[in-house]
């Protein structure tokens, strides 16, 4: 069976008391509540990982990176290694956010190369793309997405891509209060499904989690995750509130 996901990326977000805070607050609820086969993940920013890893520690909350560099370690100012990531206890991280290829020029082929990185440690990726607007109503959302997944990730083996979780965000769709109908979403989710089962076969495809993103809220995820290949969800906005974050993940 695939892994049902909810990941909160907190994107640049919270200073460390307000992180803290934030962390200690998810896993309360979780602890409170009766969530069993979700797995929760939160991705808070660099200098609030270690204690978002130690607030986590005995429950059952994961804690991701939002990025990362490829190489080890070097003349590589204001970057952050997968080796040091590791040191504090972190083994997921979030590459190819549509904000990281927008704003800070992460090309298909840099993406790839951070995937190898990580998956070289052992890391889990969140794998993030999407189409922009103008992609979407020119008809060429899928065309866009199949090239993005294929240019960062169908280099891998496919023992190594099942370590790959991956998250569908249409970029008009972030932070913009418009989400993708649950029709649109499971529209999208099974295209991408098909094209990993051509690469890799049926096994892989269905153990890999899909995960929706984009104004993804307690009002909507539970009509979003009903679809069938829609494994759950990467929230930004909504992520930042633990009563908002625990009702998405309650919503399967
Ligand atoms: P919003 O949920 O704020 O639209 O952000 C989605 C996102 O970008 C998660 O990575």
């Amino acid at each position: 069976m695939r892994k049902q996901i909810v990941a909160g990326n907190w994107k640049m977000n919270n200073d460390l008391a307000e992180s803290k805070k934030l962390a200690k607050q998810v896993v309360k609820k979780i602890k409170k509540g009766k969530i069993k086969d979700t797995k929760v993940i939160i991705a808070p920013t660099f200098v609030s990982l270690a204690s978002a890893v130690k607030a986590t520690k005995k429950s059952k909350v994961k804690v991701a990176a939002q990025n990362m560099h490829f190489e080890e370690s070097g003349a590589f100012t204001g970057e952050v290694s997968a080796k040091m990531l590791k040191s504090v206890g972190v083994k997921t991280v979030i590459l190819g956010h549509s904000e990281r290829r927008a704003y800070f020029g992460e090309t298909d082929a840099i993406l790839a190369k951070k995937v190898d990185a990580a998956l070289a440690h052992k890391m889990t990726v969140i794998f993030c793309f999407g189409e922009v607007l103008a992609d979407r109503k020119s008809g060429k959302q899928e065309a866009v997405v199949e090239q993005q997944i294929k240019n960062a990730l169908f280099h891998l083996e496919g023992t190594a891509f099942k370590n790959i979780i991956l998250a569908y965000e249409p970029v008009w769709a972030i932070g913009t209060g418009e989400t993708a109908s649950p029709e649109q979403a499971q529209e999208m989710h099974a295209f991408i499904r098909t094209t990993i089962k051509e690469k890799y076969g049926d096994e892989v495809a269905n153990s890999i989690s899909i995960l929706y993103g984009g104004s993804c809220k307690p009002s909507n995820a539970k009509e979003i995750f009903s679809k069938p290949d829609v494994d759950g969800g990467l929230i930004g906005g909504a992520a930042l509130n633990a009563n908002d974050f625990y009702a998405i993940i309650n919503s399967f």
